[in-house]
């Protein structure tokens, strides 16, 4: 059964296009204006390249197919249509087969700030930049066919992997400043800005097992960041026998949580936000 959910991703027509409205479309606009100044000298290279590669439309919501042509050309990735909530086998399918799932609806006025659910801004925005670098497609395309073969248990750990790299990730080149690389803050204004002065969340150096064993909420902003060198990393850390390092992460348990109680825990939430099943 499905999550409940206000939203509803937007169909396509026969021709694959989805018809936004003038209002979802001045909405795009002005995420994108403000988040593009949000994000000046705090996202990392490989990101501003990316936005650069894919020249996202500004003025209104792009299409998945416009988006899809600049990927496959850069690094074989396409994005693909679903609705707002999937789950988690078929977001690992989807990865597996270098496709990356979007939501295709537009957040609300009142919720532009800040949405649980990932709209399109989120997923197009915050996602696909990224993935015209070919060490984080691999290392995507890697994760998907690894949650594709876990077991259900082993698919929450992976999730945490996933959220604290892909979406909540940090870098810091040696020498260089930090730079923020995680989608989830990159569309987020206010977590864009508490991200990077840090005066309140941790940041830790990157370590996969102690990532796994980390537990984190879908629904405030993050109290500890992992921090990696570079996207290689991540790409190096997707050669290694990770679900072994799941393993080790299962027998070691959980890091106590940094975060008060919720019953709003997104715990067992895969970072997509789709429903566990
Ligand atoms: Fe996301």
């Amino acid at each position: 059964m499905a999550k409940q959910t206000k939203y509803v991703s937007r169909l396509p027509d026969a021709s694959g296009v989805i018809a936004y409205t003038d209002a979802e479309n001045a909405i795009w606009a002005e995420l994108f204006a403000r988040q593009k100044l949000a994000i000046r000298g705090k996202a990392c290279a490989e990101f501003m390249q990316g936005l650069d590669l894919l020249g996202l439309p500004e003025d209104r919501v792009p299409q998945l197919g416009e988006v899809s042509q600049k990927l496959k050309r850069e690094t074989g990735w396409e994005v693909a249509y679903v609705p707002a909530l999937i789950p988690f086998s078929e977001f690992f399918a989807l990865l597996a087969d270098r496709k990356f799932p979007a939501a295709t609806f537009v957040r609300t006025r009142e919720e532009l700030d800040y949405l649980q659910e990932p709209d399109i801004f989120h997923e197009i925005f915050g996602h696909t930049p990224l993935l015209t670098n070919r060490y984080f497609a691999d290392f995507t395309h890697a994760y998907g066919k690894l949650g594709l073969a876990a077991s259900r248990e082993d698919r929450v750990f992976l999730a945490r992997m996933y959220w604290f790299t892909v979406e909540f990730g940090l870098m810091q080149k040696p020498g260089e400043p930090l730079r923020i690389y995680g989608g989830g803050i990159l569309s987020s204004i206010g977590e864009t800005e508490y991200a990077y002065n840090g005066s309140q969340a941790q940041r830790r150096r990157f370590d996969i097992v102690d990532a796994l064993r980390t537990p984190y909420r879908i629904d405030i902003m993050q109290p500890l960041y992992y921090v990696i060198e570079d996207l290689r990393e991540l790409f190096e850390m997707s050669q290694r026998d990770i679900m072994g390092l799941v393993k080790q992460a299962r027998g070691l348990g959980l890091h106590p949580p940094l975060f008060p109680p919720s019953a709003k825990t997104g715990e067992i939430k895969s970072p997509q936000k789709q429903e566990a099943v």
